[in-house]
């Protein structure tokens, strides 16, 4: 049944203390939970609901006698409780199977160890609960377990107690010393290591760090580990929040759903955010790790000392630890050049994705107003779109402003459940004199409409009083369930650019009407405006620049933003003017000139000119269309960068040539940069080699797949020879796998290359089946079925899209296949197809019948169903 936020009411009982007893065995594991609970006085006397899923039920006793009890659906309806509003104790004793469970929520097992993931919803699967995140308890938990198979015993906080017992088993306690709501319990059971690492914090006190791993990987988990202080460190100096904890553990499965968990002293990793050494991850990946371990740490203040009232609150705590792990990054990169990368790649992902989502079926506010299934509202616009949500806060009440209101946010509400509400009105609060304050209830207006605004500005130059005059306009397109839509509040940093590349003036302006007019005095004639610079909202703005203004911006914008995002309008232009018209481009001397002179630039930074020199995504160029049809899409990119390829050919072979070594392995902005644009020459030059015929570049590139010192630069060369589509690529990949056959991680990445290599005459679908056959290939374990089905179907549209709907039936086999298995990883999938009423005929009704064909399936998930309901919804 769909939940709404209106609903909400306060739990009408409180849970005080809970104590968890598991014997922890694969096939039947037995969990004794005893709780103190009382009545919510505040709340009509009524019955004991509790939430339970696919649990075994034994007993039920409450102050130690027997008790009645009924189920109502799988809840466990108690009604003959003590009157009053004494504390009474109730134990419950169920049986679960850890093996069985295959949708890695609540308790599994992953390589023979335990794992559990309660958020949102899992808990239930342990034990029955309120299961709802405004209930917060203490715990104290007891595991008991065979001891060689599984020496180590985690749960949160601090151990209190371990020893043998008899049979070769063993036990040890935890007493977490902070109240919680249970979706951030974990306990962790199996042969594990750790890296660790003592810390002492501002305050004089020490902590001990722990990152947990399989015996064969310790030799990969530095990076996490350090990822992890500087953490400790950042949050501290930023914030003034300090680590509260005598423990925090780190322990990774290579089972998950998501990225990782944020479970109090105990979080839960994705090997793939914790697992890094040079021999075996990219730059990428060490940077996600980086930003991910952040994330979760992040989260013991933004999430746990202080969490949701409810689920409709998510992003509360998930736009502000987004926000807080961007600005960690951001730090840590330290120079402003780095800073600007780190942002240009972060507003990469929310116009790829989010604006996407924000203008289709699925789209909802950063705070919704309903769900089916609360899994499938991880969004990237509760995460991301509610990150810049915070950010714009931020930049309405200065860096110190909100670091102000942080401390306020804390000191009102540590310990509690709270909204979105309360976040925004104490960052206000701490800010009265601040136009944050006082537009706080129309500001408000982006936690409650979907969406995203579009600003169309028109510029007007007055020759005689040399006043420049922005008129500046807002609008935002209908989203499902809200038609119309009132004005937002719109920081919109700005700055003039005169006609001899200096800047003239700069500003912020707020744009809280429909239209507005900002005039700018003592503007010289030829003056071009940067608007938005650092993206300083989601939003899109519509400007009519010409290519002379954008060249201009893209050789002296002093906003890098801006200056980035100047190339990608000249790219976009020319995309969009070869789709809607022949379908032929022949990229100008004015374009190819640029992108040369940024290319060869003296000063800017590699990571700043690969960002540059990358063209726009096919999603992204497709966002820009009323009609698409993928392939055409992906034919004139693909054609724009053969033509890059091959005009700046000379260009791409000193810029691999002077940054393709550097020495010793660092994974640090400056050194990944470098790599970053050597790796982009070099595809671009076997692409240049294919058109040619010639073989020296494809030579280099499988040398240096061989040669390479570390990952980075051995998959940049095996991508190039695969993209490029050269001979070479087969034997290289067929090497690749041979050497890395041990490595789950690297294997990821082997499939992830080739599901999403470029298509040629519709080779992709056929080699896509075909390693679904491989002995490596296992569709139950989340990150390998992500690897081959998802970058096939999510990530090659101009593969995926194909006239013959075979790519529409392949993804509708495989939504059903998973949504057995996994219905999370299901969801994710069945949301390929989000955009289907874009897509040009015959893809349009292709899609839709294969859509059609999932939602006739009587036997769906909450989380697939509501997709595919939406999708068709009209
Ligand atoms: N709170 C986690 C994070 O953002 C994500 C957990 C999502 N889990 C889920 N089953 N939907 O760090
Ligand atoms: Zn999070």
């Amino acid at each position: 049944a769909v939940i709404y936020r209106a609903d909400y009411q306060p739990p009408p009982f409180w849970i005080d203390t809970v104590e968890l007893c598991f014997d922890l065995d694969p096939a039947k594991t037995r969990v004794l939970n005893r709780m103190k609970l009382r009545r919510n006085p505040d709340v009509p006397q009524q019955p004991l609901k509790l939430d339970g899923d696919e649990l075994n039920l034994a007993r039920v006793m409450v102050n130690g006698q027997g008790t009645s009890f009924r189920m109502e659906g799988s809840r466990l309806v108690l009604e003959n409780l003590p009157e009053g509003y004494e504390p009474f104790e109730l134990e419950i004793f169920t049986t679960c199977s850890p093996a069985k469970n295959t949708k890695l929520m609540g308790l599994y097992v992953s390589n023979d160890s335990f794992f559990t993931q309660c958020e949102a919803e899992g808990f239930r699967r342990i034990t029955y609960f309120l299961d709802r995140p405004d209930v917060m308890a203490s715990y104290t938990v007891t595991l008991r377990a065979d001891k060689q198979k599984y020496p180590v015993l985690l749960s949160n906080g601090n151990l209190v107690d371990h020893g043998d017992l008899d049979e070769g088993r063993h036990y040890a306690r935890w007493v977490d010393p902070f109240r919680k709501p249970c979706y951030l319990f974990a306990l962790v059971a199996g042969q594990l290591v750790a890296r660790e690492q003592k810390i002492a914090t501002r305050n004089g006190k020490e902590h001990l760090l722990q990152v947990y791993v399989r015996p064969g990987d310790l030799d990969k988990t530095e990076h996490a580990m350090n990822s992890l202080m500087a953490s400790v460190a950042w949050d501290e100096a930023r914030f003034g929040l300090a680590l509260d904890l005598e423990r925090f553990m780190i322990v990774a499965t290579s089972d998950f759903n998501m990225g990782a968990m944020e479970n109090k002293g105990l979080n839960i990793f994705n090997t793939k955010y914790v697992l890094a050494n040079q021999a075996t991850a990219t730059d990428t990946d060490f940077s996600n790790i980086e930003s991910v371990v952040g994330h979760e740490y992040f989260h013991n203040w933004t999430g746990n000392r202080i969490t949701c009232r409810d689920w409709f609150q998510l992003s509360l705590k998930e736009g502000l630890t987004v926000f807080r792990d961007q600005e960690f990054s951001q730090d840590l990169a330290g120079e402003a050049s780095a800073r600007a990368v780190k942002r240009i790649e972060d507003v990469r992902v929310l116009r790829t994705a989010q604006f996407p989502e924000d203008a289709g079926p699925m789209a909802h506010p950063v705070r919704p107003d309903q769900y089916l299934e609360i899994n499938n509202f991880y969004t990237v616009t509760i995460y991301e779109k509610g990150a810049e949500v915070v950010r714009m806060m931020q930049t309405l009440v200065g860096r110190e402003g909100f670091a102000r209101g942080m401390t306020l946010y804390f000191q009102r509400h540590d310990g509690q459940a709270v909204t979105c509400e309360d976040f925004a009105q104490a960052i206000a609060d701490a800010n009265p004199q601040s136009r944050l304050h006082e537009l706080l209830p129309q500001f408000k207006r982006w936690y409650s409409q979907a969406g995203t605004p579009r600003v169309k500005a028109g510029a007007h130059w007055d020759a005689v009083t040399g006043q420049y005059e922005l008129s500046l306009s807002q609008s935002c397109p209908p989203s499902p369930g809200q038609p119309a839509k009132e004005p937002f509040v719109i920081p919109i940093a700005w700055g003039l650019i005169g006609p001899d590349g200096r800047e003239v003036a700069s500003g912020m302006h707020v744009l809280t009407q429909a239209s507005e007019t900002l005039t700018i005095p003592g503007a010289p004639a030829g003056a071009v405006p940067s608007l938005l610079r650092g993206f300083s909202a989601p939003v899109i703005l519509d400007f009519d620049y010409t290519d002379e203004q954008l060249l201009a911006l893209l050789e002296h914008d002093t906003d890098p933003f801006n200056r980035w995002e100047a190339g990608q309008r000249l790219a976009v232009n020319r995309a969009l003017a070869a789709i809607h018209g022949s379908g032929e481009i022949v990229l100008d001397n004015a374009f190819i000139g640029a992108m040369r002179s940024i290319l060869r630039h003296r000063t800017l930074d590699a990571a700043f000119k690969e960002l540059v020199l990358t063209l726009p995504a096919e999603t992204y160029i497709a966002e820009q269309l009323d009609v698409v049809d993928p392939q055409r899409v992906h034919a004139v990119r693909e054609s724009m960068r053969e033509q890059m390829a091959t005009a700046l050919q000379d260009d791409w072979a000193w810029a691999y040539e002077h940054h393709k070594d550097n020495g010793a392995y660092r994974p640090d902005p400056v050194s990944s940069g470098r790599r970053a644009l050597a790796g982009l020459a070099l595809t671009h030059l076997c692409i240049a080699a294919r058109s040619s015929g010639d073989g020296v570049w494809p030579g280099k590139a499988y040398q240096r797949f061989k040669d390479a010192s570390n990952m980075t630069d051995r998959f940049n060369a095996l991508s190039a020879l695969v993209v490029s589509g050269q001979d070479l690529a087969r034997s290289a990949l067929d090497k690749f796998h041979c050497m890395f056959k041990d490595e789950p991680l690297v294997l990821d990445k082997w499939f992830s290359l080739q599901a999403g290599a470029p298509d040629r005459g519709g080779n992709i679908l056929p080699a896509v089946r075909q390693l679904m056959q491989h002995p490596d290939f296992n569709i139950r374990n989340p990150n390998r079925a992500r690897s081959l089905i998802f970058s096939y179907c999510s990530a090659n549209p101009g593969a995926f899209h194909r006239a013959d709907a075979a790519g529409y039936v392949f993804w509708s086999d495989r939504v059903m296949e998973l949504d057995a298995i996994n219905p999370q990883v299901a969801s994710r999938l069945a949301r390929a197809l989000d955009r289907w009423r874009k897509l040009a005929e015959p893809m349009r009704g292709a899609a839709r019948e294969a859509i059609a064909r999932v939602a006739g399936k009587p036997d769906l998930s909450n989380d697939v169903r509501e997709v595919v309901t939406r999708a068709l919804a009209d």
